[in-house]
C-alpha cells in the first residue's frame, strides 16, 4: 500500500508542476491578446458556466429568454438578469442589476474564450492539487511535512484564484499581476519541496562543497531579482502598449528598469557560467547546469528579439515561460544541494 502511496503521490507532483507551466502559458497568451477582461466577471463568464459565443447572446432582444444571473451588454453597460425572464417590448431596468464592478463593457469571442480557457486550465490544475493532499494525509504519522507541504499548495492555488478574481475585478492592475506572477513562484517552490522530499535519490558521485552550494544560492537569488525587474518592465510596457500599437517604439518609451534588467544579464552569465565550469570539473549535477545553460542563452536571445525586433507577439509568452523554467530548474536544485548528504543519497 505505501508503495502505491509513494508511487502516486510522486506522480501527482509531476502532474501539478507540468499543469502550473501550462497556467503559466495561458496565463502569457491571455495579456499577450489582451484577453484578460475577456469575461467580466468572475468565476462564471457572462454569468455562465460556458460563456457566449455571439454577439447575439451578450445583448438585449425584444421577446428573448434570459436566465437569472446572465450578462448582457446594455447602451454600454453590464447587466445581470435578476431572475429567468423574457424580455418584453422594451428594456425594463427593473429586471436587470447593473454590473458596477468596473466599467468595461464591450464583447470580443476571441479574448472571451482564451480567457475562459485560461481558467479551464486554472480549474483542472484544481483536482490533482486536491488528490495530492488527499494522498499526503497517508503520510500524517511519520512524514507530517508532505501534508502540511501538500496542504499548502491547496491554500496557493486557492488564494491565485481569489486573486485572480482581483485582477479581473480592478480591470487588469498591475501590481495585482505581479503579485499572481509571485504566487506561480510560490506554488512552484512548494511542489519542487515536494518533488525532492517524494524523489530523495540521485546519481551524483561527488556532492558539492559549501562555496558550490553559496554560488548557487546567489544565482537562484539574482534569477529572482531579474524576474522582479522583468515584470516591472512588462507593467511599463503594457502601459505603453494602450497609447501607440507600433510595438517597435515601446522599448525605448520604458525608462532605467529595462537599463537594469538588460545588463542583469552579464551579472548572471558570469555566475552561472563559473557554477557550470565547476559542474563540469568536479562533475557536480552536470546535466543540470547544461540544462540551465541552455535556458539563461535562450532566454536572452529571446529577450534582445523582443527589445530590438520589434516585439513579436510569440517572444512575451515565450520569454516568460523560459523564466519559470530556469527558477525551476535552480530552485530545485538548490534543494537537493540543500539537503544533508545522507538524505540526498537516499536513506
Ligand atoms: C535570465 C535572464 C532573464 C530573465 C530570467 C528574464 C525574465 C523576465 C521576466 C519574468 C519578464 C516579465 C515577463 C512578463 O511579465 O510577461 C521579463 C520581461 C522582459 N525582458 Fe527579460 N529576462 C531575462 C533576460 C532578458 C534579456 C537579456 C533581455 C534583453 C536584452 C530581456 C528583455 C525583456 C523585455 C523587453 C521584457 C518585457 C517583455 C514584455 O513586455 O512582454 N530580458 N523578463
Amino acid at each position: 500500500m505505501r508503495n502505491l502511496v509513494d508511487k502516486w503521490f510522486k506522480r501527482l507532483i509531476i502532474i501539478n508542476i507540468i499543469l502550473v507551466f501550462i497556467v503559466v502559458i495561458a496565463g502569457s497568451v491571455v495579456r499577450v491578446t489582451d484577453s484578460g477582461m475577456g469575461c467580466p466577471d468572475w468565476p462564471k463568464c457572462f454569468g455562465a458556466y460556458i460563456p457566449p459565443t455571439s454577439e447575439d447572446q451578450v445583448t438585449w432582444h425584444e421577446g428573448e429568454d434570459f436566465f437569472e444571473g446572465q450578462m448582457i451588454i446594455h447602451e454600454e453597460k453590464l447587466y445581470n438578469a435578476k431572475k429567468d425572464l423574457t424580455a418584453s417590448t422594451s428594456f425594463n431596468s427593473a429586471e436587470w442589476e447593473e454590473f458596477t464592478k468596473h466599467g468595461y463593457a464591450t464583447y470580443n469571442p476571441v479574448h472571451t474564450w482564451i480567457e475562459f480557457i485560461n481558467r479551464l486550465a486554472t480549474v483542472a490544475l484544481g483536482f490533482p492539487v486536491m488528490a495530492m493532499f488527499a494522498l499526503s494525509l497517508f503520510y500524517w504519522k511519520d512524514r507530517r511535512a508532505r501534508t502540511y507541504l501538500s496542504f499548502a499548495v491547496v491554500f496557493l492555488v486557492g488564494f491565485q484564484a481569489w486573486l485572480g478574481k482581483l485582477v479581473v475585478e480592478s480591470n487588469l492592475k498591475g501590481q495585482t499581476i505581479t503579485l499572481h506572477m509571485i504566487g506561480v513562484f510560490a506554488i512552484f517552490g512548494v511542489l519542487l519541496i515536494l518533488l525532492d522530499k517524494a524523489r530523495r535519490t540521485h546519481g551524483e558521485t561527488t556532492f558539492p562543497d559549501s562555496k558550490f552550494k553559496l554560488w548557487s544560492s546567489i544565482s537562484l537569488y539574482v534569477t529572482v531579482l531579474m524576474v522582479v525587474i522583468g515584470t516591472q518592465v512588462r507593467e511599463q510596457i503594457d502601459a505603453i502598449a494602450k497609447t501607440t500599437a507600433d510595438r517597435s517604439l515601446w522599448i525605448d518609451q520604458v525608462d532605467w528598469m529595462f537599463l537594469t534588467h538588460r545588463t542583469l544579464i552579464y551579472v548572471i552569465v558570469a555566475i552561472n557560467g563559473y557554477l557550470l565550469y565547476q559542474a563540469f570539473k568536479n562533475n557536480w549535477y552536470k546535466s543540470r547546469w547544461i540544462m540551465i545553460a541552455v535556458i539563461i542563452i535562450a532566454e536572452a536571445v529571446v529577450g534582445i528579439i523582443l527589445a530590438h525586433y520589434g516585439f513579436p507577439k510569440a517572444a512575451q509568452p515565450l520569454h516568460l515561460l523560459l523564466s519559470t523554467i530556469l527558477f525551476a530548474l535552480q530552485f530545485d536544485l538548490l534543494i537537493q544541494l540543500r539537503a544533508p548528504k545522507a538524505i540526498a543519497y537516499g536513506s
